[in-house]
């Protein structure tokens, strides 16, 4: 779209725009951190407000939640629990245990939408906010995923701590295992890392290209490197059970067992594996994708009108609880002035050419998205 264009249209809206009519401002898809953050957002300026949640939280299978200050150590769903009954006591929110099928964009003047749940019921929003989440895809092998969260983990910031000092693995492609140490040392210096076959001429390669003396760098910090292809885990002790709550330690303990050879203890693991969305929403509606992630700008606005994306399921970066709660806050500024916004424009739109210059910028900015700025720079400066 030209900068003309963009113009002569809102020229022409600038006549009479008005606020579509629907059964919410917002609806939000996610009741995580990210989610329950925005719905607190908006409630506290008494948007009328609906949040979804089909209870499937990446979280869900830790024991306990590190890292979140104030909350150290609060079991995820005491967290979650605690969110719902503050934000419950604004009566502008709403809320379904449902999965969203659908959102469709409608027409209007400005963004509206109509979602629909797994029942067939539909409502109408002004604005979307997808906290919808990622989720780990580990490997089928027998007793991975039973592990996870308990004793095999991703993020050594959210249960390392708990496992310090023990014999530890890392399992990983051999180009990222020095990553995962280096990320790991001050916690562990008994490592095994187990590369599942990965350490092969070319995986060498890989890994050099990343960090040419990676396997000095490895040596140095006593790291091994067990390159036999990974059967099973067999876990040997519960540390949910077998913990010392006053030295904050948890006594997990696995046998790996391998397609050959003697199987090897060890207490916790730390895994690389990818992730995707959990919800098929944001492919669904087609959104801007950044690898698996939906494309946010800082607004945590995504390239469709009206819709935004926080927590783990946008292109920030950053998958840990405080992202989760400072991306839903930040939208919820955003929708709730983009809303003001519409709202006071609909206010005058009777009274032709009281829209100033400044607005219109504004509007052909979020209609067109940030390269506008630079245009409008340009067109500035031509003047
Ligand atoms: C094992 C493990 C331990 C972790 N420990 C920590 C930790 O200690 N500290 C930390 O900061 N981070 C931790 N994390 C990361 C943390 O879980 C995420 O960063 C956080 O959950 C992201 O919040 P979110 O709201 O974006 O997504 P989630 O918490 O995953 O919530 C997604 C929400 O969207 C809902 N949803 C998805 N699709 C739909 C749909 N179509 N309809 C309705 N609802 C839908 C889900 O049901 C859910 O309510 C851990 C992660 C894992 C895997
Ligand atoms: C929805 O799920 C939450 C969390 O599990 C629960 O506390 C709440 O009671 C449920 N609401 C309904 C209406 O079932
Ligand atoms: C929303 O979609 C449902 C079907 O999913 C349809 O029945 C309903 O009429 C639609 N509502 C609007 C306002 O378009
Ligand atoms: C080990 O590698 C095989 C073959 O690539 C793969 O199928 C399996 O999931 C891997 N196991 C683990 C634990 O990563
Ligand atoms: C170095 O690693 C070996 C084998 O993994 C282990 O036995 C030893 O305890 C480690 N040394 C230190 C100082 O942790
Ligand atoms: C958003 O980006 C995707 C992928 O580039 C594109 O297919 C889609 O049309 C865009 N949506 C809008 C509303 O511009």
């Amino acid at each position: 779209m030209s900068i003309k264009t963009v113009f002569i249209s809102l020229l022409a809206l600038a006549g009479a725009v008005s606020v579509p009519q629907t059964d919410f401002d917002v609806i939000v898809v996610g009741g995580g951190p990210a989610g329950l953050s925005a719905l607190s957002g908006v409630a506290r300026v008494r948007r009328n407000a609906l949040l979804f949640d089909n209870q499937q939280y990446r979280n869900a299978p830790t024991r306990e939640m590190h890292d979140v200050i104030g909350n150290d150590g609060t079991p995820p769903a005491t967290f979650r629990g605690l969110a719902r009954e503050q934000i419950s006591k604004y009566d502008t929110v709403h809320w379904k245990n449902e999965t969203v099928a659908s959102i469709v964009p409608l027409d209007g003047d400005f963004s509206v939408f109509n979602v629909t749940d797994a029942t067939g019921a539909s409502y109408t929003a002004r604005k979307i906010v997808l906290g919808t989440g990622l989720r780990d895809l580990i490997p089928p092998t027998p007793g991975m995923r039973e592990a996870f969260g308990k004793g095999i983990f991703w993020c050594p910031w959210c249960d390392g701590y708990e496992h310090r000092d023990q014999p530890f693995g890392i399992v990983a492609d051999v180009a990222n295992v020095l990553g995962a140490v280096l990320e790991v040392h001050t916690l562990n210096s008994d490592i095994i890392a187990f590369t599942n076959g990965t350490r092969t001429p070319d995986g060498e390669a890989r890994a050099a290209a990343k960090y040419p003396d990676w396997d000095k760098q490895l040596e140095a910090w006593n790291v091994t490197i067990d390159n036999r292809i990974i059967q099973s885990f067999e876990r040997l002790q519960d540390g949910g059970a077998h913990r010392d709550n006053d030295e904050d330690k948890q006594y997990d303990k696995f046998r790996v067992h391998f397609t050959e050879g003697e199987p090897v203890e060890r207490n916790a693991f730390l895994v690389d594996y990818p992730t995707d969305q959990t919800s098929t929403l944001p492919y669904q509606m087609g959104l801007e994708m950044d690898g698996s992630k939906i494309k946010v700008a800082s607004s945590m606005r995504t390239n469709e009108t009206g819709v935004f994306a926080i927590g783990d399921a946008n292109s920030d970066g950053s998958t840990n609880v405080p992202h989760a709660m400072f991306s839903g806050k930040r939208a919820a500024v955003y929708i709730h002035v983009e809303m003001s916004r519409e709202e006071s424009k609909s206010k005058i739109s009777k009274r032709e050419g009281m829209i100033s210059q400044r607005e219109l910028e504004e509007e052909a900015n979020k209609a067109i998205g940030d390269n506008l700025e630079r245009e409008w720079k340009r067109a500035q400066d031509l003047q």
